[in-house]
């Protein structure tokens, strides 16, 4: 164990004893799929560093019932056919949604959700970013197929005060509902939570939907204490991801959506670490998209859809009475660690909508085959467990690299006890370290795994990927439908098996997007040759 490394641990040596006392883990032997782990400890924790410490509004505090609020776009500044240039902005904004007490939070363009990107395949666009926060961030455009080097990689940040532009041309094809967030090392997770996320949508030349009036819902997690600002992340929080007292829709508290007709909507989970369970009494979602655009064809309705961090939808929504009801997001255990399972309904908004005949064309769009698959990955969640963590205390060495994490200032020290505890391929990110190779165009299954206890949602950069099947104690299950997908959740232990291709050289990262895990290392790098 090196001399810092053992710093970093000696400071957190008062939080591990804390710790491991709540289970007096001291001294078990122990293995770690025998239950002996972080979830063994089956009551809540609370108090100091390790979360809930922090006195917070109640959830009454923010108004509810306003009509829901359209997304504010992002005015494309060119006259030019075919391109969108505009100016982006991360800045400290305050905005007041308790009455006299103003939130200081990180924006895009003083606007919370950041403006609505919406432009069309084949647009060339450039996006002057501008940096006044007082850490480097980047734009990472999640889901697009950009060049690398164009991407907001945490390996080209932009330091405060600073701008670059951000250019690519989008291809025909890549019409879908993706979104833009900081990717800063380190950072993204606090620099997310406090605002900096935005939606872009690409459209279609030839869209089957066209017709159809749009709604867009962009769900986002929001904690505030009793002073209405926005608390750093406590241990709890960088362990199983944060979950604030508020989850807002479009930046609205509750708001009131009205559906007529046949609508399409377009929803965003831009959550760091919550799970979306959607519902609405006496009404059913047909799918008629996903992260990467459009389905073959809508999908068999559903009363429940699950949205994990960082997925996209399109549904129609479609009522068997008309009235109001509310949109609720229903209990989903995602297997949170040291926390007892609550079964919460939370409302997010209330729906007024009529039953009426559906306009649906029953075909949407081809999905292109990829080709066969020439090359193999495997891609493993895993997390430590509670006795390597004392081993290593004892001296027993780190079995993971902190040299990414080591240079970073300001990073508290709860992140700092959680960096290196999630891993990918047994290993906690390196920024100086290749984890994988591919070809350009070569048609890759890859094998994912979680071998921990809880819920990750996987995320590859740069292209879109076709699930294969999911497999579930031994019981192999194709998805319900062909679709492009960026991000894909995996229950404890569950397997995923994808089909994708990357289409430009360069860099790309690839991670668990509960944001807390990806900023403490549950991340790695793909280099494509
Ligand atoms: Cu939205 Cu690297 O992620
Ligand atoms: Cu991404
Ligand atoms: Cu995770």
């Amino acid at each position: 164990m090196n001399r810092r490394t053992f710093l970093r641990w000696g400071l957190t040596t008062g939080a591990l004893l804390t710790l491991s006392a709540c289970n007096k883990l001291l001294g078990q032997s122990s293995d770690p799929m025998q239950g002996h782990d972080m979830h063994s400890m089956g009551h809540d924790m609370s108090g100091g560093m390790m979360g809930g410490s922090t006195a917070l509004l109640p959830v009454n505090a923010l108004p509810t019932g306003a009509p829901l609020a359209t997304l504010a776009l992002l005015k494309n500044l060119s006259t030019e056919p075919n391109t969108f240039k505009a100016n982006l902005t991360a800045k400290e904004t305050s905005v007041e949604l308790v009455k006299g007490k103003p939130t200081a939070f990180w924006t895009y363009n003083d606007q919370v959700p950041g403006p609505q990107i919406v432009v069309n395949e084949g647009d060339t666009v450039a996006i002057t970013f501008r940096n006044t926060l007082s850490q480097p961030s980047t734009i990472h455009w999640h889901g697009l197929p950009v060049p690398p080097e164009q991407d907001g990689n945490p390996h080209d940040p932009v330091a405060p005060n600073a701008e670059r532009v951000y250019t690519f041309t989008l291809p025909i094809g890549s019409a879908g509902t993706y979104w833009y967030h900081t990717h800063a090392h380190g950072y993204a997770a606090e620099q997310a939570f406090r605002g900096l996320a935005g939606s872009l949508i690409v459209k279609a030349k030839d869209d089957p939907l066209a017709h159809l009036p749009e709604q867009h819902l962009l769900f986002s997690d929001l904690r505030l204490d009793t002073d209405a600002q926005i608390p750093v992340n406590d241990m709890m929080d960088w362990m199983n991801g944060r979950e604030g007292q508020f989850v807002l829709c479009n930046g609205q508290h509750q708001p009131k959506i009205t559906i007529t007709g046949t609508q399409r909507l377009r929803i965003w989970n831009a959550c760091s670490a919550r799970y979306l369970n959607l519902s609405v009494p006496n009404c059913e979602f047909i799918v008629v998209g996903t992260d990467g655009g459009l389905l073959e064809a809508p999908a068999q309705p559903v009363t429940e859809l699950l949205i994990a961090p960082a997925e996209r939808f399109e549904v129609i929504v479609r009522a068997k009475q008309s009235g109001t009801f509310p949109l609720q997001s229903l209990p989903y255990n995602r297997q949170k660690m040291m926390t007892a399972f609550t079964p919460e309904t939370l409302t997010l908004a209330s729906v007024t909508i009529q039953a009426t005949e559906l306009n649906l064309p029953t075909r949407l769009r081809t999905i292109a085959n990829m080709g066969e698959v020439t090359a193999q990955k495997k891609v493993t969640f895993s997390e430590m467990n509670m006795n390597q963590i004392m081993g290593q205390m004892q001296g027993g060495g780190m079995n993971h690299n902190m040299s990414g994490m080591e240079s970073m200032n300001g990073m508290s020290q709860p992140q700092m006890m959680m960096t290196g505890m999630f891993y990918i391929n047994e290993k906690s990110f390196d920024m100086n370290r290749i984890d994988m190779t591919s070809k350009v165009g070569e048609v890759e299954e890859w094998l994912l795994s979680n071998n921990s206890h809880m819920d990750h949602p996987f995320h590859l950069h740069g292209t879109q990927f076709e699930i294969i099947e999911h497999i579930n104690n031994g019981i192999k299950t194709p998805p319900a439908y062909r679709s492009r997908k960026d991000t894909v959740n995996l229950r404890p232990n569950e397997q995923v098996r994808i089909k994708t291709v990357q289409h430009s050289k360069g860099l790309r990262m690839f991670h668990c997007h509960i944001l807390e895990h990806e900023s403490v290392g549950m991340m790695a790098q793909l280099m494509v040759v």
